[in-house]
């Protein structure tokens, strides 16, 4: 049989030569585990006299606690060889270029929606929303648009299957219904806008099935025609960016206003190029007129008590010529090319303060 100490230098040179921890603990097993060999030699203890044994057995505890310490060293040892290892195998350059970030773009209709709210804001409008699915009473009727007349036509309106009644909702063909939505909820004085989806059976390079309108309306006492006027002139010059703009105001019909105007900005073209600003050509931009005393009446209002101003513009047609963007319909594509090019940053919020200059065309 091999002496102790033939044993345990065996075992010490095993363990200096474990060359990871698994071995390690292996050898840990085969020395000092319950069958280890030097377990066996301290249950071999009980078989000899008590002198010889005291002597062995203290030989035995010594070769253990050694063999225990050489473990326990290189244990220390493997783990922090592994720990340098993971840590050169999983080195993080820093010096490495970041990935590009997600380059989000803001739409355009997004961002000329933010630009017409913060416009009105500032003059005082609070922002009023309604239903796109809304009854013929609100579209039309509430509006001055009767059965049979022919402002009905003009409006390619879309219809839903009639309800119980008979009754056929339809999808609203423009956001003046919110007028007479927020003049029965409410007490003048009255200043919203209304921005929000409107819907024709319509389709070409300057019509779409859905397209976005912003409503405006101002109700309270003494309200005149010269109000319209500089509220829209205001508008218009600071949405465009151009402080001498010439604004036009063409009288117009619209069943809902009274005397109504279509508002036209100064432009220039040449050869097919559009310029904003003081030119020898019109572009018209919007509707407007003072509130039909049929309208108040149908609000319950008193129109002898109260006057007041309305318009309405369609957001795409105000984005399409302050952006230079070409067809309507491109602006519901989801195309990630024509994002980037027209999109906006989401962190470059309008602020008239900052001025909305630029990017007229
Ligand atoms: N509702 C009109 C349209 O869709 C736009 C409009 C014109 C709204 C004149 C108004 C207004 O409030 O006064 O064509």
């Amino acid at each position: 049989m091999q002496s102790l100490d033939a044993v345990s230098s065996e075992i010490i040179d095993a363990i200096g030569a474990a060359d990871s921890l698994d071995a390690l603990e292996a050898i840990r097993i085969d020395a000092l585990g319950k069958k280890g060999r030097i377990s066996l030699m301290m249950r071999d203890l009980g078989g000899i006299d008590a002198e010889a044994r005291k002597q062995a057995g203290q030989a035995l505890n010594k070769a253990k606690d050694e063999i225990a310490a050489a473990i326990e060293a290189k244990q220390t040892l493997l783990a922090s060889a592994a720990l340098n290892a993971r840590l050169s195998a999983e080195r993080l350059d820093v010096s490495l270029p970041s990935r590009p970030e997600i380059d989000a773009r803001l739409h355009p209709l997004s961002r000329t929606i933010e630009e017409v709210i913060a416009i009105f804001a500032e003059m005082g409008f609070e922002v009023a929303e309604g239903p796109d699915i809304e009854s013929d009473y609100y579209n039309f009727t509430a509006l001055n648009i009767p059965p049979e007349h022919p402002a009905r036509q003009e409006h390619d309106t879309f219809y839903l299957p009639a309800d119980a009644n008979g009754k056929r909702k339809v999808l609203r063909t423009h956001t003046s219904p919110v007028q007479i939505r927020t003049m029965e909820a409410n007490e003048p004085p009255i200043r919203i806008i209304v921005p929000g989806r409107t819907y024709r059976s319509d389709h070409d390079a300057t019509h779409s099935p859905m397209f976005h309108q912003c409503e405006g309306l101002v109700i309270g006492d003494g309200i005149h025609m010269g109000h319209l006027k500089g509220c829209l002139i205001d508008f218009c010059r600071t949405f465009f960016g151009v402080d001498d703009l010439p604004v036009r105001f063409r009288p117009s019909y619209f069943p809902f206003t009274e005397p109504s105007a279509e508002v036209d900005i100064g432009c220039t073209r040449n050869n097919g190029a559009l310029k904003i600003g003081a030119g020898d050509d019109w572009l018209e931009i919007l509707g407007s007129g003072m509130v039909n005393p049929r309208v108040l009446e149908n609000c319950g209002y008193d129109p002898e008590k109260y006057q007041g101003f309305a318009f309405g513009m369609g957001i795409e047609r105000i984005a399409m010529l302050k952006y230079g963007i070409p067809d309507l319909r491109t602006f519901y594509d989801s195309d990630l090319r024509w994002m980037r090019h027209y999109g906006f940053l989401p962190f470059d919020a309008p602020s008239i303060h900052a001025g909305l200059a630029g990017g007229a065309v």
